[in-house]
Parts: structure tokens; C-alpha cells; sequence
């Protein structure tokens, strides 16, 4: 059998390899070939999938184009993901012209056996003379049972994940891939920019949510767990549709992944008949936000530069337009503050929350939706937003008003520097100057009549990092957003000092 098996294997990884040159014909039941007349065309492998959501079977039939099969030998979505119960991929035309079985998981209960009315009697007497030794049988076989789960719990977790597996790719599975993993494959593979819709509503739909993590204007975040692993769940009300869609809308971007930038996962729509269930699944991380973080850390030298660097370069990413069919469009944030920052284990950054953002056509010049003039948070706002006086129809404009917040999220930063256990308590940009949740209007006056910004200490001055951080933030509050440093520019200059200061990043 396990010969056969393997053999098996072999033969249909040869197919992957043989076969790649000519097309294959599948069915299909995407959206996409109902004008094709539920064909596909590929240079790749045909897919079956069966999957059960909410007690109904579901039948996938799909093309998976070269570029899918991914990793080579081990594609994953000819794997069986957790909620599809069954995934077959094969490389013959038709070949997935097949309904998959779900396989049953409990058989139901058979009827009552030969006891009819006049066999009650007996059904007593072998009830006493059975049921004591019987019980204290099981009894001792549960015993038993319990120590050996107990002692061989990891091992018996992995052996189950095999024996569900029913297709034959496990021979050759690492089993310990994560979602992390996937993901990656895929990005680097050129496939695009994440994980296709289907397999992402299954990965949300078994994902089991822990707790809830945070609030904010949209709904709630939760920490949830796949495969044994963390994730963040941004759940929206459905009266933010659009946030929603705009969200993962962003998040999808070609090449927008980048180790600086929340690693997004799936988008979800569940409709359950009287609401609407919007989800966004992203990576989590445990510190919790740059603003969370700072609050209860001070940084060192090495911290500071290592945060504001990583801040700095997700930003740059963000902000740069990549050329090429496999291009990225420049992207500004339009909502950056600490609180939409993540600190990651390594205690460098990640971007989120990208819900504001605008994508720049460079072909057109023009900007992917019509930007309503002020969103964002006030605090963080630059001058030419309060005042109303920013070119919207320039995407550059959009970029300079992110440094001038990515210069207050670096004085947030710097002011928790710890030079030998003195240090200062965490502040926001404006606390002494601005009442919380400032208006409009009272953060106009500050920062654009008086012209004033976060103070720079002079003591600053004696250490060279805080030294140099201070320099940048000047340059990037100037009221001219066109003067400004560019986030490269950012970049650059802080890896120089932390060459300068020997720290690795
Ligand atoms: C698959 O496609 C073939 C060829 O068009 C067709 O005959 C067959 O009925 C299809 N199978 C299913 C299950 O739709």
C-alpha cells in the first residue's frame, strides 16, 4: 500500500514536470468561466476541492496555473486546507470532472436490534451478570486510554493530521509549515498579492477568535488562532462595508508586502442571514502598538533607531511606485500615528491600518479615489491639511503630509530615550499645547498660526542619535510640505547612523 502510494506520487510529480509546456482544459466553477461555458485553460494542473460550510457541501473546480503550484511538488493549494475537507489537483483534461466525497466524520447510531417486549427479560439478566465486570473493564480502559493521550499527545496531534489528509501530497509535506510560510511562497512567487479568495474565506471561516484586543472607530480587533498560530482579526460593523472593502482593497495590492507593513492574510464577508460579519485577518503581534509599547518601555539608543528606521522604511515601501506588469503604485498612508503602528518581536515596526489610503496612477496621474479633503486623526494632521490648503489633486501632497506625521511619531519616540535610567514619561505630539481629542480648529491655531511644534530638548544635542533624530524631525515638520524629507531620504540617513552606532538591523 505504501508503495503504491508512493509511486503514485511519483508519477504525478513527474506529471507536474512533463507536462508543463501544453494546455490542459478543466471544468470550472468560478465566476470568471461562466462566459467560457464553466472551462478553463491552463498551463498548470486542474483542481477539485469539497469543502463543508455550515452543513453544506460545496464543489470548486478550477485551473491552477503553473505560477500557482507553489512550492514546486508540494503545491499548496492542492493541499487540503482545514476546512476543505478534500482537494485533489491532476494534470489530464477533465480530470477534475469529480465529486469529491466528504469523507463522514461520526456514522449515525443503528436501530435497536433484536430487543423486542418479550425479550426484556433477558436483556435484565445480562445486564447483571455483565454490566460489573463490564464497568470496571472500561473503567481501567479509559485509565488507560487517558495515560497514553497524556503522554503521547504532540505525537498523536501530527500522526491525526496525516491520517485526514486523504490526498497523497503528505509524503512529502513539511507539516510544520505556518501560514507565515504560505504566504510567503506565494508572494515571492509572483502570484500576486496574497493568498486567492477562496482559500482566504477558509482560512477565516476555522479561524477561532480568543479575545478582543482593541477598539477603534471601525469595530473591534481580536486575537484569533489558526493552525495553532495567532492571528489578528479586524472585525467591522456592517454599516462600515466600505472601510472594509476599502481596506482589503489596499492591503491587496500588488507587491505591496513588505516586512515594515502588517502582513495581511484573508478578507471575509459572512453574511448569516440577519447582519453582515466583515472580516479582515492580518498577522498579529503580541507588543501591541508602537503607542502601547512606548508607553510602558523606554528605548535605548539601539531601540530608538532600530523602531524609527523600521518605521521609516515600511513608509518608503509604501510610498514608492515600482514599475513593471508585476509594479507596485506609490501609496500614502493618510492616517499614520503611533496607535497605527505595530511593534513587532524583533521590536522593529510595522505599518497598518491602511483603511485611508490613496494609491497614485502614475499613467493617468491621478489618485484611485476621490480623496475627501480632511481624514485622519487631528493631532496628527499636517499643516496644509488643517488649513485646507493641500493640493489634492497632486499625490505628492499626500506623501509630505505622511512625513510630517511620521516626524511626531518619531518625537514620541525619541522623548522615551533612556540615557542611563533617566527618561521622560510618554507624551503625544502636542500635549502641552492642545486639550485631548483637540478640534480642528484648536490644532489650526497651534500649528499653523503660532507655528509651533513638539519641543526638541537641548540636551538632546549630547547624544548624537537624539542629536540626528532631532534634526530629522525638523525637516520634517517644515510648513511647506514640499520641503520635507522623503522617506527614503528618512531611511537613508538613519541607516547611515545606525552604521555609525554598530547596531545591526
Ligand atoms: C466537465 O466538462 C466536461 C466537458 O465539457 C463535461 O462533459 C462534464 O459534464 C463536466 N463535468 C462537470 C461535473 O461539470
Amino acid at each position: 500500500m505504501a508503495n503504491l502510494r508512493i509511486s503514485l506520487a511519483v508519477v504525478l510529480f513527474q506529471a507536474v514536470l512533463y507536462r508543463s509546456s501544453d494546455a490542459l482544459w478543466c471544468n470550472c466553477t468560478t465566476a470568471e468561466c461562466e462566459k467560457t461555458g464553466s472551462l478553463c485553460e491552463t498551463d498548470g494542473a486542474c483542481m477539485a476541492s469539497t469543502s463543508v460550510f455550515e452543513g453544506q457541501e460545496q464543489h470548486i473546480r478550477t485551473c491552477l496555473n503553473q505560477d500557482k503550484l507553489v512550492p514546486p511538488g508540494q503545491p499548496f493549494y492542492c493541499r487540503g486546507a482545514e476546512g476543505y475537507v478534500n482537494t485533489h489537483c491532476c494534470y489530464t483534461d477533465f480530470c477534475n470532472s469529480i465529486d469529491l466525497k466528504v469523507p463522514t466524520g461520526t456514522t449515525s447510531p443503528g436501530h435497536d436490534g433484536g430487543y423486542g417486549p418479550g425479550g426484556t427479560w433477558g436483556l435484565i439478566q445480562l445486564v447483571a451478570v455483565v454490566a460489573g465486570p463490564l464497568f470496571l473493564l472500561c473503567l481501567l480502559l479509559l485509565l488507560g486510554m487517558f495515560l497514553y493521550q497524556y503522554h503521547q499527545r504532540a505525537y498523536n496531534h501530527r500522526q491525526r493530521l496525516e491520517v485526514e489528509d486523504p490526498s497523497c501530497d503528505h509524503l512529502y509535506l513539511a507539516k510544520d509549515r505556518t501560514l507565515q510560510d504560505l504566504i510567503y511562497d506565494l508572494s515571492t512567487s509572483g502570484s500576486g498579492s496574497g493568498l486567492p479568495l477562496f482559500v482566504q474565506r477558509t482560512v477565516a471561516r476555522t479561524i477561532v477568535l480568543q479575545e478582543i484586543i482593541g477598539k477603534g472607530r471601525f469595530g473591534e480587533v481580536w486575537r484569533g488562532r489558526w493552525r495553532g498560530g495567532d492571528v489578528a482579526v479586524k472585525i467591522f460593523s456592517s454599516r462600515e462595508e466600505r472601510s472594509w472593502f476599502r481596506e482589503a482593497e489596499i492591503y491587496q495590492t500588488i507587491m505591496l508586502r513588505h516586512e515594515n507593513i502588517l502582513g495581511f492574510i484573508a478578507a471575509d464577508n459572512k453574511d448569516n442571514g440577519t447582519w453582515t460579519q466583515l472580516w479582515l485577518v492580518s498577522d498579529y503581534h503580541e507588543h501591541g502598538s508602537l503607542c502601547d509599547s512606548l508607553h510602558r518601555y523606554s528605548v535605548t539608543t539601539e531601540g530608538m533607531i532600530k523602531l524609527a528606521l523600521s518605521a521609516a522604511s515600511g513608509l518608503a515601501h509604501l510610498h514608492m511606485e515600482i514599475l513593471g506588469t508585476q509594479g507596485k503604485p506609490g501609496i500614502a498612508h493618510r492616517d499614520l500615528k503611533s496607535k497605527n503602528i505595530l511593534v513587532k518581536k524583533n521590536c522593529t515596526c510595522a505599518i497598518a491600518d491602511l483603511g485611508l489610503a490613496v494609491r497614485h496612477d502614475s499613467a493617468t496621474d491621478t489618485i484611485d479615489i476621490a480623496p475627501n479633503q480632511r481624514v485622519g486623526t487631528k493631532r496628527y494632521m499636517a499643516p496644509e491639511v488643517l488649513d485646507e490648503t493641500i493640493n489634492t489633486r497632486h499625490f505628492d501632497s499626500f506623501k509630505c503630509a505622511d512625513i510630517y506625521a511620521l516626524g511626531l511619531v518619531y518625537w514620541e519616540i525619541a522623548r522615551r530615550f533612556n540615557s542611563g535610567g533617566v527618561h521622560e514619561e510618554y507624551q503625544l505630539p502636542y500635549f502641552d499645547l492642545v486639550p485631548s481629542d483637540p478640534s480642528i480648529e484648536e490644532m489650526r491655531k497651534v500649528v499653523c498660526d503660532q507655528k509651533l511644534r513638539p519641543n526638541i530638548a537641548n540636551w538632546w544635542q549630547s547624544y548624537e542619535a537624539l542629536r540626528v533624530m532631532g534634526k530629522i524631525m525638523r525637516e520634517c515638520w517644515y510648513a511647506n510640505g514640499a520641503a520635507r524629507l522623503t522617506a527614503l531620504r528618512v531611511k537613508k540617513t538613519l541607516s547611515q547612523l545606525s552604521v555609525q552606532e554598530d547596531i545591526k538591523v
